[in-house]
């Protein structure tokens, strides 16, 4: 159609989806038909709006690849208005939820990691004594016993934390949107990582917010300078960040870092939703949330039993500071409560024991997982390719070195079964063109093994 003058120079392409279905194709298959007419140079991608007809053409002579960004950010990214990192989410959703596709892409730890048979023993003890008008009583902001055992591991953690200022969500997905919207208004501007967990920009987006990220460095977290500069160029209202284990770069703020933090978000009278759902995987001792040091109850941190203990229970929670009325308020109209039987069956757990001891095999097996993880991508991944080595958690970011590309990488392993997260899935200006994460929370096994020396035989 492009040589016959259907679609003309500079003309939008129908979306990799509408083609899919109309096709009856994989919207992986249709990315690598139009890559390679990106490749032939009859057609451009621009980052967040689609495939394009090239402005000159010369039908069927091969021209070079177009230039991609590097992974390098700038430290402070121009304001994105609704960001558009869904549809590459959402296949990546799809293609993790079968068994059969390698879940290098996923965002979940393996499932048979925890100690699910326990809990069920637990959540049926619960749910057998527990009184009928707990239905009732423990509507937002949640049951008092699981709020008293979230309070006691604040404590352990050494940070004071009343059951009253806590509210028990539907995960901390709830929790951070709600703690979000709570501090917003349609048309605000927030201040994201870059590059940033896919969710907060979705959020933004179903917010009607705008966005600007902040260059975050993968040992020292979000750079503080260029956030203060955001803050006082465009009004940031909030920001949605990842002190502890960020995904997807596995950073964690120096302690020093995080105080001078609080100050600056303090100084501005800015709200952090501090997205904490790693806390308990750091391999080392935990770091004190942002939330240690405000002074001013601007700092919502929000926290989950899915990657620590209880995935599947959506059971998370947050401590919204000065605004918790209205984020249980958020919640009972919008939701009423959480699953009161999960609530009672996770606090149940936790007061007979065995969190910590299930804990550090937990973080056993992810920081061996790590190792080999990093030693199979060194081996098989192209010369000059970069691993990070985050204190704990599951994710690995990697950075290949050149102008390869993790899209194609991204379509070329979903035909072969493997999934991966690529890097433009965490940018809201399609940055990151370089990059994946690649989840090693899951047992190793000779699958895997292959699947990254595949994977290495792919980006090569
Ligand atoms: C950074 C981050 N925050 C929040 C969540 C959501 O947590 P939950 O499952 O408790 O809703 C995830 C899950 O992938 C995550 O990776």
């Amino acid at each position: 159609m492009i040589e016959r003058g259907g679609f003309r120079p500079g003309e939008r392409l129908p979306s990799t989806r509408t083609l899919a279905r109309a096709k009856e194709a994989s919207a992986a298959t249709i990315v690598e038909a139009y890559e390679s007419l990106v490749e032939r140079g009859l057609v451009q991608v621009r980052p967040r709006s689609g495939y394009f007809v090239a402005p000159s053409r010369k039908p069927g002579k091969a021209t070079a690849a177009p230039k991609t960004k590097i992974d390098r950010a700038p430290a402070i990214a121009a304001i994105e208005e609704p960001v558009a990192v869904s549809e590459l989410v959402f296949q990546v959703l799809a293609q993790i939820r079968q068994r059969q596709v390698v879940p290098l892409g996923s965002a979940f730890p393996g499932p048979s990691l925890f100690p699910l048979p326990r809990l069920a023993q637990d959540l049926a003890r619960a749910a057998r004594r527990m009184d009928p008008w707990r239905t009732v009583e423990d509507l937002s902001p949640g049951s008092l016993e699981l709020r008293r055992q979230v309070a006691k591991r604040y404590g352990l953690h050494g940070l004071a934390v009343s059951p009253d200022e806590i509210v028990i969500t539907s995960g901390a997905m709830e929790a951070l949107n709600l703690c979000l919207a709570a501090a917003t208004r349609p048309g605000d501007v927030i201040a994201l990582e870059s590059p940033a967990f896919y969710a907060s920009m979705q959020a933004a987006d179903r917010l009607g917010l705008r966005v600007v990220q902040v260059r975050t460095d993968p040992v020292d977290g979000i750079d503080l300078d260029a956030l203060e500069q955001a803050i006082r160029r465009n009004g940031v209202k909030a920001c949605w960040l990842m002190p502890t284990l960020q995904n997807p770069l596995g950073a964690s703020m120096p302690v020093e870092r995080r105080r001078a933090l609080a100050k600056l978000l303090a100084r501005h009278d800015v709200a952090l939703v501090e997205d904490d759902v790693y806390a308990e995987l750091r391999f080392e001792d935990p770091l004190p949330p942002v939330k240690a040091f405000d002074t001013k109850g601007l700092v919502m941190h929000c926290g989950s039993f899915s990657k620590s203990l209880a995935p599947g229970y959506r059971v998370g929670w947050c401590v919204p500071g000065r605004l918790r009325q209205a984020v249980e308020r958020a919640k009972l109209s919008t939701s009423i409560a959480t699953s009161v039987p999960a609530q009672e069956g996770i606090a149940e757990f936790l007061r007979q024991g065995g969190y910590e001891r299930h804990l550090r095999r937990l973080r056993r097996t992810f920081s061996d997982n790590q190792r080999r993880f990093r030693a199979a991508i060194t081996a098989h991944f192209p010369a000059g390719t970069r691993v990070a080595s985050p204190e704990g958690g599951y994710f690995l970011w990697v950075e290949l070195p050149g102008r390869r590309e993790a899209m194609k990488l991204y379509a070329r392993a979903v035909k072969e079964g493997i999934s991966v997260a690529p890097g433009p899935m965490f940018s809201a200006s399609g940055g990151y063109a370089n990059a994946m994460r690649i989840n090693c929370g899951h047992p190793w096994d000779e699958r895997t093994a292959r699947a990254i020396a595949r994977l290495g035989r792919l980006a090569n």
